[in-house]
């Protein structure tokens, strides 16, 4: 039975909370501690599918792993793969992350093309032109990528994209490799420092990680590392478009600001009060919600992951916005869903418009991808009336306690099974 959730919309959100460790920072962190046979230790994990995925494939390929309070300890002394992969691979895309310290630990890997949100065609050719710099080669077969590699040495590699994956997953072999390094045209994201910071911890060189230009020393002899990770970004952007979509008022507690400067301009931009208070986010309510103009792009930019969250914000805006991304090319599915509700979006390629309106109406919704879920969700708590939203499979890939910390913000959030709802 599938579950879903109902949200009676219409109450605002008042209170504070907690933001959880960042899920994109905790994945390549994880992966990365497979690249030595000493215990990694990381801080602050959050409690998702996609981490306890990634998590079971750690033990999969043989690394002993616990799971305590958000404190993971990972330990693998040898590494081997098994069949057990494939299962989770297949499910998160993310599972590539393990095609570098796969190759550094066994001088092979086999991973099946990924899988994950159904938001584009997300190839992994700049991944794997970046570890064939490195001396890796690889060969398609079947839908799965194989790798070998006998010796890996530090080189030169030009991103033609700022893909933060095949950035995370040079960088991680570049650590372990002979030689240094150079990334140019590199991700910026706070998830790729994280990952720097993690493996100058166990002993490589990483400078210039969160600029566009990587450099790192390798250390064939990776140690352990006790590190605590980044909140997450994504999640307390999204808390903070909740508050403001319901006009209520909310203080954000374990954040980074500067991590969300550009999210919090356009939301200020949008006549949404927010202050910086010691390292805390509060939101007021906003006297008018203003439309906005928004291009999504690699960190600084707008990130693509609040896109759908923002749209759903805009939809009772006083007036046009134009949300442009750039990021994916199939990132408004969600927009069928927003338009149930009663919102007018209309799509045109990798543009979306959206003309404000009064109010949107309660309606059955799924969501289609993760972000999408959460934009579903804002649409939900800031409408008047009983929204039921299914696939919440996605929901759970990303965010930690959801039902729990807005219902102590006074949302009114229950998750039922399908059939408790036809009851
Ligand atoms: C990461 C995030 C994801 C976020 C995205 C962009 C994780 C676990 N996930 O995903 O939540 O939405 O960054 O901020 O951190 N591309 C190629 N070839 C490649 C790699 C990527 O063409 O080899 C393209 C993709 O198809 C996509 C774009 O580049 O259109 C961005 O992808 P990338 O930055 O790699 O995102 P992910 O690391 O997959």
């Amino acid at each position: 039975m599938e579950d879903k959730l109902l949200i009676e919309g219409g109450t605002r959100l008042n209170g504070r909370i907690c933001i959880s460790g960042s899920k994109n920072a905790s994945l390549p962190l994880l992966a990365a501690s497979l690249l030595t046979e000493d215990k990694c230790i990381l801080k602050g994990v959050p409690h998702l599918l996609d981490t306890c995925n990634m998590m079971k494939m750690l033990s999969g390929l043989g690394a002993q792993v616990s799971y305590q309070d958000g404190q993971v300890t990972i330990q693998a002394r040898e590494v081997q793969e098994s069949g057990q992969l494939y299962q989770y691979a297949r499910k998160m895309r993310a599972s590539f992350l393990l095609l570098g310290p796969l190759l550094m630990r066994t001088g092979e890997a086999c991973l099946p093309l990924p899988g994950g949100c159904a938001i584009g065609n997300r190839p992994v050719d700049l991944h794997l032109k970046g570890l064939t710099a490195l001396g890796a080669e690889f060969s398609v077969e079947n839908g799965y990528i194989k790798a070998s590699a006998k010796n890996l040495i530090g080189n030169e590699v030009s991103l033609d994209y700022r893909s933060v994956g095949a950035t995370e997953n040079i960088m991680m072999v570049a650590a372990a490799a002979r030689g240094g390094t150079t990334i140019t045209n590199a991700a910026a994201e706070p998830e790729i420092v994280d990952l720097g910071n993690l493996l100058n911890k166990m002993g490589a060189r990483v400078t210039g990680a969160g600029t566009s230009c990587i450099r790192i020393e390798g250390a064939p002899d990776l140690c352990g590392a006790i590190h605590t990770v980044i909140p997450d970004r994504i999640e307390a952007g999204t808390y903070l478009i909740a508050a403001a979509a319901t006009g209520g008022q909310v203080r954000l507690q374990q954040v980074v600001p500067s991590h969300l400067q550009l999210v919090i301009e356009k939301l200020r931009q949008a006549g949404v009060p927010i202050e910086d208070d010691r390292g805390e986010l509060v939101v007021y309510p906003a006297e008018e919600l203003c439309p906005l103009q928004i291009t999504t792009g690699p960190y600084p930019g707008f990130p693509t992951d609040l896109q759908p969250q923002l749209a759903a914000l805009l939809t009772t805006a006083a007036g046009e916005s134009t949300i442009t991304e750039t990021v994916f090319e199939n990132r408004f599915l969600y927009t069928e869903y927003l338009q149930r509700m009663g919102s007018q979006i209309s799509v045109n390629g990798s543009a979306a418009r959206i003309q404000g309106v009064k109010s949107l109406l309660p309606a059955q919704v799924k969501a289609t991808d993760l972000r999408a879920g959460a934009a579903l969700v804002i649409a939900a708590l800031k409408t008047p009336g009983k929204t039921e939203i299914s696939g919440l499979y996605h929901l759970d890939r990303g965010y930690e306690k959801l039902e729990e910390k807005l219902a102590s913000l006074g949302a009114h959030i229950r998750r039922v099974s399908d059939r408790a709802v036809n009851l």
